[in-house]
């Protein structure tokens, strides 16, 4: 039984405690709330809520248990395997060198050897939510901003936000020219900056990690890095879903953009890593920030003191990642798999007579109702969402959660749940697209 305490309202809290910069007053989050009361289960609860706002990688765990039934080494101390001792006292904040090596060659791996990393300049964190927010810190001050183009993950309004003091300034895509970053839009937020007398310090693409589950072109990428050295400011690039792309080709990295320009302008860049979604780990907290620069490696690497990961967690990805034969299978058959899912889903979702933005990475498409909205406005979107996720019982993310400036738009996660789920999924928005067209459902 809990404590109940009665809470007294003179006792202050700081600045950053009460600050609402946290961004949890989203329908993102909300839609996770509904879920979490009435979470649906084949047998318990068959007519609950459907989570599909939620990134997670379940499609691959079958491949991760093989590996461990078979490589006990991985995390068994004992007589057979020693070094429990010295594994329990390692609190270095370089990380095992192990694993920094383990995971520079996994990420040359998925980038099909186009890419070269070195050990020395991984940092290790906490998944990439400490990531992103140790590179806050150190780039820019309270009161700067970072330009992030929408859509974007909800969660940098809190990783980027809440206590660095740091502003995020959209850069506004469109369906257009299918939410593609264009110079224009990257100039407009930067004025936009000027504006307000805030000052640039950087800009943080996530590729393709954005809602949108597309890569970025690899022509788009040099437009970016080429305005980043023009306005002398950092460039963050989020890759952390660069394992989901269909096929390694499809991917282009900043770290091949940079290497064909011989590392000119890559002081400038850093790029941002984890295994929650490649490898479906989020609970595992294995994140890494990849610099090009000496200062910011130095730094992140004291910084990092406040996100370590344990040891323990260290020296089993250490053993995983190091096996080429199993990353070679993972890499190939997960991405296999997720391109059948999402064929499954844009399918079903056709059927139904839904649209998609044409995607080629993630564990999530961006679905446009746009259609489906009387009025063309984010009141009209939150109105529909609120529907679909009350009564079609889907949670599904609105665009303008995700900060998209064209209503209409949702997230749509498909990975995180079994097929037979996914198919319950589709039928719920199919029987709401048939109900709607016989004029028999009135929501706004
Ligand atoms: C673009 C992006 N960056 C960072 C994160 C956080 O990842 P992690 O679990 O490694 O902290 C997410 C999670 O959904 C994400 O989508």
């Amino acid at each position: 039984m809990s404590i109940e305490i009665e809470q007294p309202s003179c006792v202050e809290l700081s600045k950053v405690a009460v600050s609402e910069t946290h961004g949890e007053n989203s329908p993102y989050f909300a839609g996770w709330k509904a879920y979490d009361e009435d979470p649906y289960d084949e047998s318990n609860n068959p007519s609950g809520i459907i989570q599909m706002g939620l990134a997670e990688n379940q499609v691959s765990f079958d491949l991760l248990e093989e590996y461990l039934e078979q490589h006990s080494e991985a995390f068994i101390w004992g007589k057979r395997a020693p070094g429990f001792r010295e594994n329990a006292l390692f609190q270095d904040y370089h990380g095992l060198k192990s694993l920094r090596q383990a995971m520079t060659s996994f990420m040359e791996q998925i980038r099909g050897g186009r890419a070269k990393f070195d050990p020395d300049r991984v940092v290790l964190t906490a998944g990439a939510t400490a990531a992103n927010e140790l590179l806050t810190f150190i780039l820019a001050d309270p009161g700067d901003a970072l330009l992030v183009p929408t859509p974007y993950y909800p969660g940098f309004d809190r990783d980027l936000r809440w206590r660095t003091g740091v502003k995020i300034v959209p850069i506004h895509c469109d369906s257009s020219n299918s939410f593609q970053i264009t110079q224009q839009a990257m100039e407009a937020a930067y004025k936009e900056a000027e504006a307000m007398n805030t000052k640039v310090r950087g800009i943080l693409i996530t590729n393709p990690s954005n809602p949108l589950g597309a890569t970025i072109q690899r022509s788009v990428l040099e437009e970016i890095l080429d305005f980043a050295t023009h306005k002398n400011i950092h460039l963050i690039s989020d890759e952390i879903y660069s394992g989901s792309a269909f096929s390694s080709s499809e991917f282009t990295s900043i770290a091949e953009i940079l290497e064909s320009r011989q590392y000119k302008n890559s002081e400038r860049v850093h790029i941002v890593y984890s295994l929650s979604k490649d490898l479906g780990l989020p609970g595992f907290r294995v994140g890494t920030i990849y610099s090009y620069n000496d200062k910011v490696v130095a730094t992140a690497r004291r910084m990092s003191s406040f996100t370590l990961i344990s040891s323990q967690t260290q020296h089993l990805l250490a053993s995983m990642l190091s096996n080429k034969k199993f990353t070679e299978n993972y890499i190939k058959t997960n991405r296999e798999r997720l391109r059948k899912r999402h064929e499954m889903i844009i399918e079903g979702l056709k059927r139904a007579g839904i649209e998609c933005l044409k995607g080629n990475a993630g564990l999530f498409c961006w679905m446009n109702l746009s259609p489906l909205l009387e009025e063309q406005k984010r009141e009209g979107e939150l109105a529909l969402w609120d529907y679909i996720v009350n009564e079609v019982k889907l949670n599904i993310s609105p665009g303008s959660s995700c900060h998209c400036a064209e209503p209409g738009w949702f997230r749509v996660c498909f990975a995180n749940m079994s097929e037979q789920t996914l198919e319950i999924a589709l039928k719920r928005i199919q029987d709401f697209m048939q109900q709607r067209k016989r004029k028999k459902v009135d929501i706004f």
